[in-house]
């Protein structure tokens, strides 16, 4: 188990969906289309939301490696999606020089390196270097959360909530909200093209049900962070809970994506 429950991904999906980079998607598929026939790894696939939003645009003969760990997820991405040209696999990322990227065309990868070390993003881009694979990496959180009504406590949680993102989450200790540059200086580094785009999540009334389990995840972190008073985090988890259902207020909660060619 992952910590991540389908419920969470089902939840967050269309709101990545429509919230991820459209050109930096289209440029994705473009390096994919430039190899015939082609091969694409997504790791930490989760229920498979990146194969649903990339495969549909891909044409002529692509094979998709579906990577996670949490068996739970992955069942749930082959009851969904088993065909010939998919493999599901069982595994650890961590395993870096066990990951399946023989004649890798794309990596793809969203919501992932955000969680991810400085010294595993090092690895793990060295050997994508390699490979001469490229990567596709979206959705990775970046620190900016904002609401268009505000609340004395935002800037507070805020930084409580960045602080225990650096928490270790199974690859050391995790870069957090930096891991989006930490990841572009790194395959810079190892000589690959890297384009960067933002991919906010922009949320409303209509998004009521991703938004309130996003609030209570928020307020879960910034508890067990402990900078913030537990009255005035309570103060702000309530009043943040019913600010959803008002027209006036939005919230946005920023992501970058990263595609890097070689
Ligand atoms: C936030 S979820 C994103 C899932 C999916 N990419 C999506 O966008 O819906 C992160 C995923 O990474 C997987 N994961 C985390 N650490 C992993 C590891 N060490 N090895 C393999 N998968 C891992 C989790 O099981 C989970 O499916």
């Amino acid at each position: 188990m992952s910590g991540f429950g389908k419920d969470w991904l089902a939840l967050r999906e269309p709101v990545d969906r429509r919230s991820r980079d459209a050109a930096l998607l289209d440029r994705a598929v473009h390096a994919v289309q430039r190899q015939s026939p082609a091969s694409v790894l997504d790791i930490g696939c989760g229920t498979g939301s990146t194969f649903r939003t990339l495969a549909p645009k891909l044409r002529g003969a692509v094979s998709w490696t579906l990577f996670d760990y949490d068996e739970d997820l992955l069942a749930e991405a082959e009851r969904r999606h088993a065909s010939d040209d998919i493999t599901f696999v069982n595994g650890d990322l961590t395993q870096i020089s066990a990951l399946p990227l023989d004649r890798v065309t794309l990596v793809t990868a969203s919501a992932l390196f955000d969680l991810c070390s400085h010294a595993f993003m090092k690895q793990f881009v060295e050997t994508l270097a390699w490979q001469r694979a490229a990567i596709y990496a979206a959705l990775n959180y970046d620190g900016e959360m904002h609401w268009s009504m505000e609340h004395p406590a935002d800037e507070a949680v805020t930084k409580a909530f960045n602080a225990h993102q650096l928490t270790d989450k199974g690859f050391g200790p995790s870069a957090g909200a930096d891991a989006w540059r930490v990841l572009k200086e790194t395959l810079e580094m190892c000589g690959f093209s890297v384009s960067i785009a933002e991919s906010p999540w922009l949320m409303g009334r209509d998004d009521a049900d991703l938004q309130r389990q996003f609030l209570d995840g928020v307020a879960r972190a910034v508890s067990e962070e402990g900078s913030v008073d537990a009255a005035e985090l309570r103060d702000w988890h309530q009043s943040r809970l019913q600010s959803i259902s008002q027209t006036a207020s939005l919230c946005r909660v920023g992501h970058q994506d990263v595609l890097a060619l070689i």
